[in-house]
């Protein structure tokens, strides 16, 4: 049963508070502290871990397992660590948990520093995992595969005018449809975004660190170059992470705005530096091209996530 956020929290001796927020683990969805607003007056809120509820009483009351003198040694909580779910996304999380009206957090620092031991064994089975069946299932993935061992078709794709970017060093969202062919399967059109910024030089400075920046074909050959003076800079929508889509979000300790990526919270600055969370690297900057117009091109390269070089995989 998940607690109400106006719910009556009392200690063995006595009553102590009210639930005024909760906080959730963004990975597993669960409820991992309830935010206690204490009710002497002070209003101090302490977070108190969901291991020292007892019981949940009708959604109205949370029983918890100490008393009221132990109460008071939980932690105030320091709000600029979390943000709320309203400024990330977190998918399906409405699906699990009704706790509204109020304040559901996520953590902002990185997720992976409290799970070191378990986060190894995960891997460590998954890589065992692979190994023992890489040799029996890649000659069938290669043959299913096949459609898509062709070459980079380096194709540009129209994504919309410059003009909607009024600012200098904020993210503005631009959509494109691609055409996309699994093995066996109808072409189908999919919905694809990039990130756009009007960079500074010092922000340009920061992407291309004085350098033009060239993309080449499986070949090796040079397909376009990126300026390193050229103010519009075209960022993949794809966080380096896992694939997840980020947005552009202000919050509490980023108020000119950050990438925010809702997965497992990585945060990247204007231009794509990586600020917090488990990215291995920066944000992967596009072809782009601007015309006399004002009209942007791009060509939708994309890299293998997870890594911390940029591995070409379309
Ligand atoms: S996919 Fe994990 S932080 Fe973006």
């Amino acid at each position: 049963m998940q607690p109400k956020l106006t719910a009556k929290v009392r200690c063995a001796d006595k009553e102590v508070g009210r639930v005024s927020k909760v906080i959730v683990d963004p990975i597993s969805h669960e409820v991992s502290h309830l935010v206690v607003c204490e009710s002497n007056g002070h209003g101090n809120e302490r977070q108190v871990p969901m291991s020292h509820v007892r019981e949940v009483l009708n959604e109205e009351e949370i029983l918890l397992g100490c008393s009221s003198n132990e109460f008071i040694q939980f932690p105030a909580i320091d709000r600029d660590q979390y943000v709320t779910i309203k400024e990330v996304e977190i998918a399906h999380l409405e699906d699990h948990l009704h706790v509204e009206p109020g304040e559901i957090l996520v953590p902002l620092p990185t997720l992976e520093q409290g799970v070191p031991r378990r986060t190894f064994f995960n891997n460590m089975t998954h890589a065992i995992g692979t190994l023992i069946a890489l040799p029996l299932v890649f000659p069938v993935l290669k043959y299913l595969m096949k459609p898509m061992y062709k070459p980079f078709d380096n194709a540009w794709f129209s994504v919309g005018n410059v003009k909607r970017v009024k600012k200098e060093n904020i993210g503005y969202q631009f959509k494109f449809t691609r055409g996309f062919k699994e093995a066996f399967m109808p072409e189908q059109n999919i919905e694809k975004n990039i990130w756009v910024v009007k960079a500074t030089p010092e922000v340009q400075k920061a992407v291309y660190e004085g350098k033009d920046k060239k993309f080449h074909d499986d070949a090796g050959d040079v397909v376009w170059v990126n300026k390193r003076n050229s103010p519009y800079i075209g960022f993949s929508g794809k966080c380096p992470h896992l694939g997840c889509g980020y947005k552009w979000r202000r919050t509490k300790n980023f108020p000119d705005g950050v990438f925010l990526c809702p997965c497992h919270l990585s945060i990247y600055d204007e231009a794509g530096k990586v600020l917090d969370g488990p990215a291995p690297r920066a944000l992967d900057v596009l072809p782009l091209d601007v015309n006399a117009a004002g009209e942007m091109k791009i060509i939708d390269v994309e890299y293998k996530a997870g890594v911390k070089n940029q591995i070409r995989l379309l």
